[in-house]
């Protein structure tokens, strides 16, 4: 399948799943990765004409530690590419503040006064939505493999140090996989034949420390991969 045709895919994805989250409770609540690959899921979505933007409210799975106007910012890419085009409220972009010294704090915060992240009887925060990328190295969200922070089973938002097998190499902040795996959707978009074929041979065997996009199993949810050649 080439990329436009996945990321149409992927966009049509979150439309049903956002429309039920509308039926459920009024709100989607959406979590998003950084990295290049939702650039074109974000086209897919700032082109359709779907009418309930406004009833969307986005949150970060992971964010690097430097500034929204730097390029390597997760949420200044996604303001580009989605938010402007859609006129989107930034009261409802919910950033994370990688770049503060307290943002893990601050995050962990935001999230537990997001009263209907937990509209149900999860621990953990429930986001409607919450897409992810895979690095060639297997991470995911800012989930490096081996980290102390896949072992994370209380905090909702760890501060991880730079990775040394991912780029940019700066300090990081993410979900953890408690929250991450208490999503009712995950998307998993993921673009080229290295990552297809990593995902491919890695995700039949045991999940493990070694490639953390193994780790991501919904609890009570569902898990999409959109993969393109
Ligand atoms: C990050 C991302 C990260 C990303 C993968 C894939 O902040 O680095 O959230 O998890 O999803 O590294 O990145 P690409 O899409 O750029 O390959």
């Amino acid at each position: 399948m080439k990329a436009e045709e996945m990321f149409q895919q992927a966009a049509t994805d979150f439309f049903k799943v956002a429309t039920a989250a509308l039926a459920r409770h009024g709100v989607c609540l959406a979590a998003i990765s950084g990295g290049t690959t939702p650039d074109g899921w974000f086209a897919a979505l700032a082109a359709a004409g779907w009418p309930h933007w406004n009833r969307v409210e986005w949150f970060w799975v992971d964010e690097r530690a430097v500034p929204p106007e730097n390029p390597d910012s997760n949420f200044g890419r996604a303001r580009r590419l989605l938010a402007d085009p859609l006129h989107l409220a930034p009261e409802r972009l919910h950033r994370m503040e990688a770049e503060k010294a307290d943002g893990a704090e601050r995050y962990r915060a935001l999230l537990a006064d997001e009263e209907r992240l937990f509209d149900t009887d999860s621990r953990f925060p429930r986001f409607d939505y919450l897409q992810l990328g895979v690095g060639l190295d297997g991470h995911t969200a800012s989930l490096f493999p081996f980290s102390p922070a896949l072992e994370e089973s209380r905090e909702t938002v760890v501060a991880v140090p730079p990775p040394r097998t991912a780029s940019p190499a700066v300090p990081r902040l993410t979900l953890t996989l408690p929250v991450i795996n208490a999503a009712r959707r995950i998307a998993v978009l993921a673009t080229g034949s290295a990552k297809t074929t990593l995902l491919q041979r890695r995700l039949p065997a045991p999940a493990g420390a070694d490639a953390p996009i193994s780790l991501v199993r919904p609890v009570d949810g569902e898990l999409t991969f959109f993969l393109s050649a």
